[in-house]
């Protein structure tokens, strides 16, 4: 299902509600509104817990809301915007997962780099699945992250500042229109960090990609120009029950 062309926004999302119980603790998710406009470079800080990761798989198509009143998500490239709270009523998981594949490029907070498959491969790996031909780019791409010398290698024989830059250059590889990436910096000393966040920017940038991502805490935020999503968790004293707002 399609809807009027949107030249502004990439994701426009109105009351969406994700609610999740386990063991008698319950956690709830808000967004009464939140718009992305393509090119945006987006920061969602906050504490372990609040729900960065649920806000950026709900953004990825990959976690399903409980309820929302709309979410539509028009990339660039697509004439008209397409209702992804329709796909997940009827759950068209198929075209959900095909979005997802030529749209995203998701960094995600556990590296996700598969340990059988040389750096190259792995930065090839969304290109691959859509059938993109070999046109030098994986190689320009981890030279300008630093890593063309480490191609031929397994990732088990790198550092972790070092996984985390392939991670980045196979969400951007296939040129998708947004990059979710989920604490790609979590694991290295702060001036890595600052370091490696500074290059997926300026290359998200370049291409015009837009960028979401999450941290625990960050201090480069205002210096790399990113948008910081507000958002508001509250726990009940017996912590039993979590419930995060997030607006933007
Ligand atoms: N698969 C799951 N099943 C049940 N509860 C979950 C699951 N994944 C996360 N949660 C709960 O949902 C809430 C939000 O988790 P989420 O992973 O989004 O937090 P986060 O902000 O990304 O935290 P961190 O900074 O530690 O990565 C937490 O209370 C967590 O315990
Ligand atoms: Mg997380």
């Amino acid at each position: 299902m399609t809807a009027e062309a949107n030249p502004i926004s990439i994701y426009q999302i109105r009351n969406l509600l994700l609610d999740r119980e386990s063991q008698g603790v319950s956690f709830r998710l808000a967004v009464p509104s939140l718009q992305i406009r393509q090119g945006e470079k987006i920061a969602l800080i906050g504490e372990s817990g609040c729900g960065k990761s649920t806000l950026l798989d709900i953004l990825a198509f990959i976690a399903q809301p409980t309820e929302s009143d709309g979410f539509l998500f028009h990339p660039e490239e697509l004439d008209v915007g397409v209702h992804i709270d329709y796909h997940w009523r009827k759950r068209n998981l198929n075209q959900l997962g095909d979005l997802r594949k030529k749209h995203i490029g998701y960094v995600m907070q556990t590296g996700g780099l598969l340990p059988y498959l040389n750096v190259r491969d792995n930065m090839n790996l969304s290109r691959h699945v859509l059938h993109q031909e070999d046109d030098g780019s994986v190689e320009q791409l981890a030279m300008q992250l630093g890593i063309a010398r480490h191609l031929n290698k397994l990732p088990e024989t790198l550092s972790t500042g070092e996984r985390q830059r392939v991670a980045i250059g196979r969400a951007l590889a296939h040129n998708p229109s947004i990059v979710i990436a989920d604490e790609p910096t979590a694991s290295v000393d702060p001036f890595a960090a600052e370091k490696i966040m500074s290059l997926f920017i300026s290359l998200a940038e370049a291409r015009n990609i837009t960028v979401i991502v999450a941290s625990h805490a960050w201090q480069h935020v205002n210096k790399l120009g990113l948008r910081r999503l507000s958002h508001h968790t509250q726990r009940s004293s017996d912590g039993r029950t979590t419930e995060t707002i997030v607006n933007g």
